[in-house]
């Protein structure tokens, strides 16, 4: 019989190069007062040819293991849409990366929203009694896919990695993970894509996705809380999917959650699509944002089009900076 998975490790990794909105000024038609005022963001961080998907995945998985004083795991799941290569997979690699040569390691693609499907996918499979405990990573490295000209997507994407360590436990340990939503509309495709054509860029209808991201998110942050029996006033802190500061206003003020409970990272890193959450979460680790035991609601929205959300308890942890 299979337990509830429970955080115990938490890290990221950030490439080194800082964009700021003043440097995309001189690049594409915008201005940083335009960058601020619609999306709240202050710069991102672009990767290098040295900064793979799989070396940022690495960088952060390894800080998750250290954060939870652990030197081995039984499952490796990559939430990924910008994998090192169309295939193989990158997970196989991270997993060699950290010396963890024969475990069971794989890639989920469901784009922003990867690492809340790859969290709740992981605590099944804890509760199914498969695995007693899995290193869950989000990563990604979109800028290289962007239209240099493209000022929908230029200045709200970012690269990075966030990675959690989950095991087995119990219901009432800080950091379990009480209840999970996951779901996808293929109608939506043609919202977020990259088409597979030669030297085809990231492409994403801004509008349409702001208005579907919202309604998607506040859904099922709702389904989770009734899940848990959470009103929206109980909740310490929400963790949504880092695109833009006026859906995460949105989203808290749509499901009755105070708009200052909303975790805040995207004025640093923008819209690290798989990583945002993970990285949310180890700006509110290393800020002091979060208690032990805090009740958390995390929630994505991303191509395909996919959402979803986790009720959680804030976990017993040490995070470093990745900044
Ligand atoms: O991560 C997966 C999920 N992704 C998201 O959740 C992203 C959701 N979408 C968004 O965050 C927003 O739609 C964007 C930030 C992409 C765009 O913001 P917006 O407020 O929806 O802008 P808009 O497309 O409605 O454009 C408003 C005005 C237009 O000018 P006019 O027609 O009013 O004169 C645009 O041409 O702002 C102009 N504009 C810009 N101006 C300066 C659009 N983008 C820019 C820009 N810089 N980057």
């Amino acid at each position: 019989m299979g337990s509830t998975a429970v955080i115990r490790g938490l890290g990221g990794a950030l490439p080194r190069r800082v964009v700021t909105n003043h440097h995309l000024s001189i690049l594409m038609d915008t201005s940083d007062e335009w960058i601020k005022r619609r999306t709240g963001i202050k710069e991102r961080r672009h990767s290098d040819e040295t900064e793979s998907t799989s070396v940022l995945a690495t960088i952060a998985a390894r800080r998750a293991m250290v954060s939870a004083g652990v030197d081995t795991v039984g499952l490796l799941i990559v939430a990924t849409s910008t994998p090192d290569q169309v295939c193989p997979a990158t997970a196989p690699k991270v997993a060699s990366n950290l010396g963890l040569h024969g475990i069971a390691a794989y890639d989920i693609s469901a784009v922003c929203s990867g690492f809340v499907y790859a969290l709740a996918t992981a605590s099944w499979a804890i509760r199914s009694g498969a695995v007693t405990s899995v290193l869950v990573i989000g990563a990604d490295t979109f800028t290289s896919l962007l239209d240099p000209i493209d000022r929908t997507t230029g200045v709200i994407f970012g690269d990075g990695a966030g990675a959690v360590y989950i095991s087995a436990g119990t219901d009432n340990e800080p950091g379990a993970i009480l209840a999970t939503t996951l779901h996808s509309d293929g109608r939506g495709e043609t919202l977020i894509q990259v088409p597979r054509t030669d030297g085809a860029y990231f492409e994403m209808q801004g509008k349409e996705v702001f208005k579907q991201a919202v309604s998607a998110m506040s859904d099922s942050v709702e389904t989770v809380l009734s899940s848990v029996g959470w009103a929206a006033e109980d909740v310490d802190s929400l963790i949504a999917h880092q695109a833009n500061l006026r859906i995460l206003t949105t989203v808290a003020s749509v499901t009755g959650i105070h708009d200052s409970k909303a975790e805040i990272h995207l004025d640093r890193v923008g819209n690290t699509s798989a990583a945002s959450i993970p990285l949310a979460m180890t700006n509110a680790g290393t800020k002091g944002h979060r208690t032990p035991g805090d009740k958390v609601v995390l929630t994505a929205f991303g191509g395909g089009t996919t959402w979803g959300a986790v009720a959680m308890t804030w976990p017993i942890i040490s995070v470093v900076d990745p900044h």
